[in-house]
């Protein structure tokens, strides 16, 4: 008998990551070639229309996988048998904003998702949160479902760890399959961490072929405000590569990972990061499930970042928790 679809939410379908990520779902990118999946599009009653006219692009696409798509604005139906949840639907930050001022205005959203994941989800249920602020985002979806295994909702920092394989290979004229262990650590902000110290090119130390100065001063800034930048020169938020990002997140999240990748996960105390903390780390996939990294050596340099990065996350879970989120 032929497999029977997946069942991939996506909120947010209607705007601009929705628009990149939609189609290379329905392709089989995400889950796969032979996987068949039937997609549920989450959008606010205003954008309902919008997400409409791209159901109809998807339909015109006539993709042998596609078993169909609904569209609602009831987070309840959404997630309803829901196998696999993008959580895309946010503000995006616009220039000027810092990401800190989107807590409140996101927080919110998050929360009656959670309760729907919890309330009607599949019991595999994987959940990617790309939304900003991610981190504390998926946070707040997963103090909301506690009939879920926390480890099932995961950030984006793929994103950020593609962009740290890109910026190093051009660094040092390599190809990206010729680095290895990349990792970034923290929150998917400009405070997060990008690992040379573990990084390695063809089999070496990455952090031992390029000078300290670029390291700390070029490729750490440049990577974690690559966010910013992007804003500033788009004049909107990253789309297309951040709806690659979270078709390389949730394919290897399924299908398992040789080498090291990143993604915001629930900590378990692991290298100082406080439990229940959704903190990315370097992870690796196996059996369906992302694991930390462990036994990693911690040098002073890094463990003073990855400490700044986890104080502004435990900062932003304590602000959220002011406002009754968590
Ligand atoms: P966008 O404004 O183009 O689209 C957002 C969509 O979400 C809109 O269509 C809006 O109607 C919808 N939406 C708002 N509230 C909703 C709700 N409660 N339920 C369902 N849908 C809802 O924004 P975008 O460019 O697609 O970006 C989406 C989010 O992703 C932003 O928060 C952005 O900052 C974030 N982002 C994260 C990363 C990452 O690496 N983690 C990278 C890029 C962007
Ligand atoms: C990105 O990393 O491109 C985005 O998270 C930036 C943003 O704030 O929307």
């Amino acid at each position: 008998m032929a497999q029977a679809p997946v069942n991939v939410t996506v909120t947010g379908a209607a705007g601009a990551i929705g628009y990149a990520l939609l189609f290379r779902i329905a392709s089989g990118q995400l889950l796969g070639a032979d996987t068949p999946v039937r997609l549920r599009l989450l959008e606010i009653p205003q954008a309902v229309k919008a997400a409409e006219g791209t159901a109809m692009e998807l339909d015109d696409c006539a993709f042998p996988l596609l078993a169909g798509v609904d569209i609602t604005d009831n987070a309840k139906q959404a997630f309803d048998g829901v196998n696999v949840a993008l959580l895309v639907g946010a503000r995006p930050r616009s220039k000027g904003m810092e990401r800190g001022d989107l807590l409140e205005a996101n927080g919110g959203i998050f929360k009656p998702q959670g309760e729907a994941i919890n309330a009607g989800a599949a019991s595999d249920v994987k959940v990617l949160v790309v939304g900003n602020p991610a981190n504390t985002n998926a946070l707040i979806a997963q103090q909301h479902a506690p009939d879920v295994p926390a480890e099932r909702f995961t950030a984006m920092t793929r994103l950020d760890h593609n962009r740290a394989l890109s910026q190093l290979a051009t660094k040092l004229g390599v190809a990206v399959t010729d680095i290895s262990k990349m990792s970034i650590w923290g929150n998917h902000s400009a405070t997060q961490y990008p690992d040379l110290f573990h990084a390695q090119v063809n089999g070496r130390s990455a952090a031992e072929q390029v000078d300290h100065a670029w390291l700390e001063e070029t490729f750490i800034p440049t990577v974690a405000k690559r966010g910013a930048a992007i804003i500033e020169a788009r004049g909107a938020s990253s789309a297309a590569s951040a709806a690659n990002a979270a078709v390389d997140h949730v394919y290897d999240w399924v299908h398992g990972t040789d080498d090291w990748t990143s993604a915001g996960v629930v900590s378990d105390g692991s290298y100082g990061v406080p439990e229940g903390l959704i903190s990315s780390f370097p992870v690796v996939a196996r059996d369906g499930k992302y694991e930390i990294v462990q036994g990693l050596d911690i040098d002073e340099f890094s463990r003073a970042r990855i400490d700044a990065s986890v104080r502004e996350l435990s900062e932003e879970r304590d602000a959220v928790a002011k406002l009754g989120l968590v």
